[in-house]
């Protein structure tokens, strides 16, 4: 007891800088729980453009987090946004960026080629105690890690979006993961105030697995002509308990993305039919109907 206790207690003030790549959808969410819960946050994207983007949209939902927790206390709140966000520093430079890292999570587009590249890059630059971990979706971290040097400083951790209201963090381990690295990883995902489950490196890992092919089946349940979207969504809703039904979730979650997390496990396991992806959906993307981010996906948000 007392040695899993130490290590816990190291390992949670072990990681104090944390630097994120990517600023989009889920890196501006994760540097936003990072900052909020005390860590020195960087935040590396493509450009300055993008950067500010990022930044305005950690202000504007550092500004929804703090009207709950200090409701009777608006001035306090104030205070809670502008340290949170003095914590966060842009870069556009990943060697300055990884300089003092503890940990780095990567959160750029679900490409693995585009990966890797940036990984073998980051393993040269970042010191030899930094911890990798990779944000993914739906691919390996196994074969993610395979480009760097640090496979035992290496792991996934899966945030769901929106990241600062989700309570979940998946900690996925590879073989090579060590137990110090592990342990770490659960520690921080801990201080950001999440509660971790941990799964081994398989496609989806835990919430995707099953999530994905759930939303799949009721498109093709409207596919089909079975059902309404309007009445499989009431139905989840009221009848399993879900907070959003999976045809909004399809919409919410977007089309681009669940569609390319179904082509390429369907590539990789073609002989799994749960994999199988929906016509509608590859017509949505080609129609450029993404869901809520575009105005329009199964349902019209305009
Ligand atoms: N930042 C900060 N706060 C936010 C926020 C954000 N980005 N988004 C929502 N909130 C807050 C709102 O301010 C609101 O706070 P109050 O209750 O104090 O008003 C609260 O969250 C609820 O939001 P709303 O009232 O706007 O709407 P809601 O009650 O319908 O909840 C929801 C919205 C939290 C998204 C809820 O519908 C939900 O849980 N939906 C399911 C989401 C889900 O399944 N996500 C996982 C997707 S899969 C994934 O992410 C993995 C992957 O790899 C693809
Ligand atoms: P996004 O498109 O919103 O953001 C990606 C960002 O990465 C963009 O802003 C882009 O400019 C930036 N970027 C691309 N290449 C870069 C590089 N080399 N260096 C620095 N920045 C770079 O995507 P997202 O939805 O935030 O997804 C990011 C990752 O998180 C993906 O791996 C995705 O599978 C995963 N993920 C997504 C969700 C979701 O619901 N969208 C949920 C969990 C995990």
């Amino acid at each position: 007891i007392l040695k899993s206790s130490l290590s816990t207690s190291t390992a949670r003030s072990a990681i104090k800088n944390v630097t994120i790549i990517g600023g989009g959808l889920m890196g501006s969410g994760i540097a936003q729980v990072a900052a909020q819960t005390g860590h020195n946050v960087t935040l590396v994207e493509l450009n300055a453009d993008i950067l500010k983007k990022a930044e305005a949209s950690i202000g504007n939902n550092l500004g929804r987090v703090a009207k709950k927790m200090f409701k009777d206390n608006p001035s306090e709140g104030e205070k809670f946004v502008a340290e949170a966000k003095k914590r966060v520093k842009g870069c556009t430079d990943t060697k300055e960026a990884v300089q003092d890292a503890d940990l780095v999570i990567e959160a750029i587009v679900e490409k693995m080629e585009i990966k890797h590249k940036l990984f073998k890059t980051l393993d040269e630059q970042a010191p030899q105690k930094t911890i990798f971990a990779s944000n993914t979706s739906s691919l390996s971290i196994g074969e993610i890690a395979s480009v760097t040097g640090r496979k035992d400083r290496f792991g996934g951790l899966h945030f769901f979006n929106p990241v600062p209201v989700m309570k979940l963090l998946e900690v996925v381990r590879i073989p090579e993961t060590s137990d110090e690295t592990f342990n770490a990883m659960m520690a921080w995902g801990k201080a950001v105030g999440k509660t971790c489950v941990t799964c081994k490196d398989t496609p989806g890992f835990i919430v995707n697995r099953l999530l994905v092919p759930y939303i799949a089946e009721a498109i093709r349940m409207v596919e089909r002509g079975d059902a309404t979207p309007r009445d499989i969504d009431i139905a989840m809703k009221l009848g399993a308990g879900y907070p959003m039904g999976p045809i909004e979730l399809a919409d919410y979650v977007g089309h681009d993305t669940s569609n390319s997390i179904m082509q390429g496990w369907f590539k990789k396991y073609p002989e799994n039919p749960l994999f199988k992806p929906n016509d509608s959906v590859e017509k949505l993307v080609k129609e450029g109907k993404l869901g809520v981010k575009t105005g329009e996906g199964f349902y019209n948000y305009k």
